[in-house]
């Protein structure tokens, strides 16, 4: 049975940029009243000035996801806007190329708190609402860098990991609340993230496909409208998973040359 958008109501963190903003955006247009969740107040006034404009109803709630209190006030604000939440979309993330010996143990720290702890603390906050109304879904934004260990994302890859190990475990215990879940895997996306990067690893960076963030969103929906549990969002990727779960060796191989890590 496909996934239903219009009427829904979602909490979407991330949305003050990049591919929450996206998803934040197209979200409205399929009909859905939106909860803005970032920092950053004015990025987030903006997003919901255009969602308004086109006639879509976004509020804004400001967040850090590392604060439980934080976290509690924006379901609280989902609630008592619009009435409940239908959506949960985890799609705040710090993130940046660095080997493990470059990586400071405070930014392995702030991988682990915002990009797993952040997304688990919304989950473990709108489960009650949601297995209430015995309907829901979760999406959370993990990466390729979430399904397979990539050189330069050591940290960040290992929160992915454990968010997307999360999400796979959980998706059996809430299925019989009628709660579904999906977990997106996008390779590079030009967003802040990525393009604040560009010039410092132009090396390699150079090297791949990097993609738009409405290709990322048009996929996404279209993954969730499937109630697809895995949403690989490019070609690319879903080669490179299934090289990873049929030819590991060949792929590792493949990988370390890419990498120009070969011995
Ligand atoms: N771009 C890529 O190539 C790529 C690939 C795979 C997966 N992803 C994942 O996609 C998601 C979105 O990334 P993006 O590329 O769109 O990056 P982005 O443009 O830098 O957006 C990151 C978002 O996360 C929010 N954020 C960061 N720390 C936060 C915190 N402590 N509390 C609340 N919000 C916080 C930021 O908002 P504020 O600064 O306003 O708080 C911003 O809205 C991330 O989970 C990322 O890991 C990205």
């Amino acid at each position: 049975m496909s996934y239903r958008f219009d009427g829904k109501r979602a909490i979407v963190t991330g949305a003050s940029s990049g591919i929450g903003r996206g998803i934040a955006l197209r979200f409205a247009e399929l009909g859905v009243k939106v909860v803005l969740s970032a920092r950053r107040k004015g990025e987030l006034e903006k997003v919901a000035q255009e969602i308004r404009v086109k006639g879509g109803q976004a509020v804004v709630a400001t967040a850090d996801v590392t604060s439980p209190e934080d976290v509690a006030a924006v379901v609280q604000t989902a609630v008592d806007e619009l009435g409940g939440v239908d959506i949960m979309a985890n799609c705040a993330g710090v993130a940046g190329p660095m080997t493990f010996e470059e990586t400071p143990p405070e930014r392995i720290r702030q991988h682990i708190e915002v990009n797993y702890l952040g997304a688990v603390e919304f989950v473990r906050n709108v489960l009650p609402l949601m297995k209430s109304q015995e309907s829901g879904y979760i999406v959370s934004i993990s990466s390729m860098s979430g399904l397979k260990g990539l050189p330069t994302y050591v940290s960040y890859g290992a929160s992915k990991f454990a968010l997307t190990g999360f999400s796979d475990a959980l998706r059996h215990e809430v299925k019989k609340y009628g709660i579904q879940m999906s977990v997106a895997a996008p390779p590079a996306v030009h967003t802040p993230m990525v393009d604040d990067h560009l010039e410092s690893h132009a090396d390699w960076f150079h090297k791949f496909k990097i993609m738009e963030v409405d290709k990322v969103v048009d996929r996404l929906i279209a993954g969730m409208s499937k109630g697809r549990f895995l949403i690989l969002v490019s070609t690319d990727t879903k080669f490179m998973y299934a090289m990873v779960r049929h030819f590991p060796r060949a792929f590792t191989r493949l990988m370390m040359w890419f990498y120009g890590m070969e011995k």
